[in-house]
């Protein structure tokens, strides 16, 4: 089982950015987790992030290629306005999780709209870094890898 793991813009700066609102910990940190996870289970796991939408679409086009079966997903300011990669994840039509740290729910009234949600296998929000792995257990039981498998 192939995993991709997508983070959108200025999530690389997580354990210094909004720490308020985002937590301490870092990305490299969600990272090592779910690749830990991942390869405990026997999957395989890749991690990208970008701060810039084309090459996110990119990235998302190359999956299908590559064979990807799941995509874990946090678009960040993506995720409330981008058609180009909500398009791109419609047509490689790859499962996937989207994911957000905090509760884009109890926060501005523009964060509540997605243009990935409707596409989604499911949502996860305002857990922190736990929605991460959350997903990747999801990912992990459709393919017969989870803990019960
Ligand atoms: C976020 C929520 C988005 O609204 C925001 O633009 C982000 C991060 C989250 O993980 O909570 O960058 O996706």
């Amino acid at each position: 089982m192939r995993i991709l793991v997508l983070h959108g813009p200025n999530l690389n700066l997580l354990g210094s950015r909004e720490t308020a609102v985002y937590g301490s910990t870092t990305l490299a940190e969600i990272d090592a987790t779910l690749m830990d996870r991942a390869q405990q289970a026997g999957a395989q796991i890749e991690s990208f992030q970008s701060n810039h939408e084309g090459a996110l679409v990119d990235r998302v086009q190359a999956a299908r290629s590559e064979g990807c079966d799941f995509i874990l997903i946090n678009p960040a300011a993506c995720t409330h306005t981008s058609v180009a990669l909500r398009d791109a994840m419609a047509a490689v039509a790859i499962p996937f999780v989207e994911v957000h740290l905090s509760n884009v729910y109890r926060r501005e009234a523009f964060r509540r709209q997605s243009y990935f949600s409707d596409l989604a296998e499911g949502v996860i929000v305002g857990l922190g870094p736990a929605g991460y792995r959350l997903a990747l257990e999801f990912a992990l039981e459709q393919f017969g890898q989870g803990p019960r498998a």
